[in-house]
């Protein structure tokens, strides 16, 4: 027999994680609030496979994400495949797919887990999921403005003040204009100025500033204090009246009819994918604890176009679930973990059976029963219950067998109530 060198890891994979009943309890509830927000905004669920061709993520998904982070294989068919970095070429795919049966405008939602190879750290990891919500076929500002709007209820949905967090807001077509019109860079300068764009916040100033002054020149000061300006108004009028300075203008104005005025007007926001053609957002937590981009997303007016079909305009964001969590950690909004089962049946010394078949009879009136199927003394089984925060317990002993009677205690306040079997259910609930 061949020899254990190694032992086996218990660690799962580098920058994935595993789900203990306890973090999964958080994972469900970030997906209810997810999906309950995006429902009540008429929004539809869908799915896909986590594998596509290889070939999808090439034409508009942006060099770095295709080069450097995308986990692709060949299969034994010799398909280049790749496991889903991102669900919007999925959902573009389907669009296109079905765009002569389907109904616009398109609300739809998913809740994709998505890899991608990357320097695992605080907010980013190797597998996430990410909530995805998208509407397809409006081209008007009306759609950004109810996806913003439902990225503002979905953080309101998960108990978040106004104050917690900030959505800072550009437009593509803003910025190209800038850059192309206003400070006359060519095609290929604009490109790298964007990608440069996207790190601006992540770089420290000096290093940024030296950057941009390697692709535009002499102009690096005074395009560099426009990207920096935080003020719609203070721009100039000719930037300012452009299409996409236009469209700024209003996404801002009716936002703010809405009630939704934590907005911030950001240059440095252009977003990493190349598929983005307008209106881009990403939304930040403010705590000084945690002050990062949370998620984002923005219009996406050719993506349909690129399979080879007429455009269908798609706007839409991604909000993944480790950002959520740290943010949810840092405003204190945790919900406090609550396991489904509701009540443990503890039983004495030949018991089991009754307790056993007391369990079925709850079970089909509705309530998650588990019973101890130890032969440990009840002050241990009681104890089991209370380390899993099952709120209540009872124990079935000769004397309840007789009586039909059980004392249902309340593990959270001790407190304990005599009932009929048939009351159980009531106390419960
Ligand atoms: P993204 O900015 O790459 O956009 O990702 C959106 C969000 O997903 C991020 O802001 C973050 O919350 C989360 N996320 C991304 N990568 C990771 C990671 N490695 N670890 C943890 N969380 C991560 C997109 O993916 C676009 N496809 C979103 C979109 C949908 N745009 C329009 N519709």
């Amino acid at each position: 027999m061949s020899e254990i060198k190694n032992k086996l890891s218990l660690e799962p994979y580098k920058g994935t994680r595993d789900f203990y009943p306890k973090e999964q309890f958080v994972q469900n509830y970030i997906f209810s609030v997810w999906k309950k927000v995006c429902e009540s905004y008429g929004y539809l669920e869908y799915n896909a496979s986590i594998l596509e061709e290889t070939e999808l993520y090439k034409s508009k998904s942006g060099e770095e994400i295709v080069n450097e982070q995308t986990y692709s294989f060949t299969d034994r068919g010799g398909r280049n495949v790749t496991i889903r970095p991102e669900m919007t070429p999925t959902v573009a795919r389907m669009v296109a797919q079905k765009r002569k049966e389907l109904t616009f405008p398109l609300r739809w939602f998913s809740v994709p887990n998505l890899f991608r190879y990357e320097r695992p750290q605080r907010g980013r990891l190797r597998e996430h999921w990410q909530l995805n919500a998208d509407m397809f076929g409006v081209d008007g500002m009306e759609a950004d403005v109810e996806v913003i709007s439902l990225a503002h209820s979905i953080m309101k949905g998960f108990g978040a003040k106004d104050s917690d967090f900030n959505i800072r807001i550009s437009n593509r077509k803003l910025t190209t204009f800038l850059l192309k019109e206003f400070f006359r860079l060519d095609e290929d300068k604009t490109y790298k100025v964007f990608k440069l764009i996207d790190k601006m916040k992540k770089l420290p100033e000096s290093e940024f500033k030296e950057a941009l002054e390697k692709v535009v020149g002499e102009i690096f000061e005074e395009l560099y204090k426009t990207l920096k300006s935080e003020n719609l108004e203070s721009l100039n009028q000719e930037v300012l009246n452009s299409e996409g300075g236009k469209q700024v203008k209003e996404l801002f104005e009716k936002l703010n009819k809405l009630g939704i005025n934590n907005l911030v007007f950001d240059f440095s926001i252009v977003r990493g994918f190349d598929y983005y053609t307008g209106t881009v957002f990403e939304v930040y937590d403010t705590s000084p604890e945690n002050n990062r981009a949370l998620f984002g997303g923005g219009r996406y007016d050719d993506l349909v176009g690129i399979f080879g079909v007429e455009k269908v305009p798609g706007i839409g964001f991604g909000m993944g679930d480790v950002t959520m969590r740290d943010f949810l950690e840092t405003h204190a909004l945790m919900p406090e973990y609550k396991p489904a089962v509701k009540l443990y049946i503890c039983h004495l010394e030949g018991c089991l059976d009754a307790a056993s078949s007391l369990g079925s009879y709850l079970r089909e009136l509705g309530i998650n029963v588990s019973v101890d199927l130890t032969n440990r003394k009840v002050s241990l089984q009681v104890k089991a219950a209370d380390r899993e925060k099952i709120p209540y317990v009872l124990v079935v002993g000769e004397e309840e067998v007789k009586t039909g009677k059980f004392k249902v205690k309340n593990l959270k306040d001790s407190s304990e109530i005599e009932v009929e079997k048939e009351k159980i259910v009531e106390l419960i609930k």
